[in-house]
């Protein structure tokens, strides 16, 4: 049936250590590459930070309670490579381990799913110190510390994805100025954006060494689906795109891409074996998807550069146009048939992984009401319009064929927006910031609804 969702589909809710944790000094963990940067001045839209957050690090049992509620089959989060390994002479640190070894247990107890992320921006900030993901020894630190994760939580862990969308973690980071460590450098992101990728395969090795062959691991991309001029397209696919999937998913990366970037990049980072490292065999692959990008090829070069343009080094005569609205709170054009079409792109061009939509939501201004009797509500229909369709559209793209496994709303709960700290509100469940009050939002009632009868 078009609009009900098979009974082993997955539906989750998503969120990460950093946004959520708070409790940034305790139990030994060190800091992150994102509290050295929050804390910069002017780093950060309003000067926040995630020292606080939704204090998730001792509330986490009332989240526990919020995902009963909720009544979802799995719960995506990651885990603060900072609490499990906060030296850089390899000592591990129990008290993190069992800090998610509790949450693992007790999700396990409610019959709901662990969907690990490992990394998910929080670097420690010692492995910063020597360059961050500029340094290809990142990638081995990475490894090791997922050894030392797999062997704890080891069988208990339903899905083991390696990295939250290294798009992020280079361009936006390396690339453009907007997230940690924020050096702008254009087309000083692509070092970072091969070693994200060697960590990739190294991680999947370190997993599978641990837990044998069965062991289920993932990667987690926000593809852009972009629209207009084909050309345009076709460069931002590869530099977007194809950058992270092809070795990846197919070993190499593109000639196009080399093409593209003669001049800015020579690659020589690139080292002999390196594809056979990142290319191993992934369970499923998820897919971020919030909005689609307008593109025009441009007879300027794009000086000063936008973030737009940081990010893409290798496109500097594409151009950023203006979308139709309606836009969410973040600025993004709202276009459910984008996750349709770029679904099913995907699967067409890499037919042998299943997909996961490990991010769907929404940016409101959220308002909080306090009824007659004293309880409290949000009314956010704009969130529950956009999951709605995105479900539609998400629905529609199995029935023409596509293996999509499990969709994740981005957020349980409000919670710290990177660069927007605290002024945008993603969740189904909103947090009163000054009292780390809960406040189920109208989506979350309805998401409720929606899980009971999958339809
Ligand atoms: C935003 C980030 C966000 C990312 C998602 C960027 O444009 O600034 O905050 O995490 O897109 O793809
Ligand atoms: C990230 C989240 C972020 C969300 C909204 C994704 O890019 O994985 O951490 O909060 O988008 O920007």
């Amino acid at each position: 049936m078009e609009n009900t969702f098979p009974q082993d589909f997955v539906f989750g809710t998503a969120t990460a250590s950093y946004q959520i944790e708070g409790a940034v000094n305790e139990d030994g963990r060190c800091p992150s590459i994102w509290d050295t940067f929050s804390h910069t001045p002017g780093a950060t839209l309003a000067g926040d930070t995630g020292d606080v957050a939704t204090d998730s690090y001792h509330r986490w049992r009332e989240d526990l309670a919020l995902l009963k509620d909720l009544g979802v089959d799995a719960y995506r989060f990651s885990i603060a490579m900072p609490r499990i390994m906060p030296t850089p002479n390899g000592v591990v640190n129990d008290k993190g381990l069992d800090f998610y070894e509790r949450i693992v247990d007790a999700l396990l107890e409610s019959g709901i799913k662990p969907v690990v992320t490992l990394y998910h921006w929080d670097l420690p900030q010692y492995l910063g110190d020597e360059g961050g993901w500029l340094n290809r020894k990142t990638a081995y630190a990475l490894a090791d510390y997922t050894s030392v994760v797999a062997k704890r939580l080891g069988d208990r862990i339903d899905t083991w994805t390696t990295l939250n969308e290294p798009w992020c973690s280079s361009y936006l980071s390396y690339g453009a100025k907007e997230h940690a460590p924020g050096l702008g450098l254009g087309p000083g992101a692509f070092p970072a954006v091969h070693h994200l990728n060697l960590a990739h395969g190294l991680m999947v090795q370190a997993v599978r060494a641990e837990l044998g062959e069965s062991a289920k691991c993932s990667v987690t991309l926000n593809l852009a689906l972009n629209r207009g001029d084909a050309d345009a397209c076709h460069r931002l696919d590869l530099i977007s795109n194809r950058a992270f999937l092809d070795p990846m998913l197919r070993g190499r990366y593109p000639d196009e891409l080399f093409a593209i970037t003669k001049g800015i990049c020579d690659w020589s980072f690139v080292q002999p074996g390196d594809l056979e490292q990142i290319h191993q065999p992934i369970d499923v692959l998820g897919i971020n998807y919030y909005s689609t990008n307008l593109l025009a090829m441009s007879d300027r070069p794009q000086f000063p550069q936008s973030t737009e343009a940081s990010t893409a080094p290798g496109a500097s005569d594409v151009d950023w146009l203006p979308t139709e609205g309606p836009h969410t709170d973040m600025g993004w054009n709202i276009d459910p048939d984008g996750l349709h079409d770029l679904l099913v792109r995907v699967h067409d061009n890499y037919p042998e992984v299943p997909l996961m939509v490990t991010e769907n939501g929404m940016a409101c201004k959220d308002q909080l009401v306090v009824n007659d009797d004293g309880s409290k509500s949000v009314h956010d229909a704009d969130r529950i319009d956009y999951l709605q369709r995105h479900l539609v559209a998400a629905r529609r793209a199995m029935s023409e064929g596509v293996p999509l496994t499990g969709y994740f709303v981005w957020s349980l709960l409000d919670n710290f927006e990177w660069y927007f700290g605290y002024a945008k509100r993603f969740g189904i469940t909103y947090v009163d910031y000054a009292t780390q009050e809960r406040i189920p939002k109208d989506s979350f009632l309805w998401y409720r609804n929606f899980i009971a009868s999958r339809a």
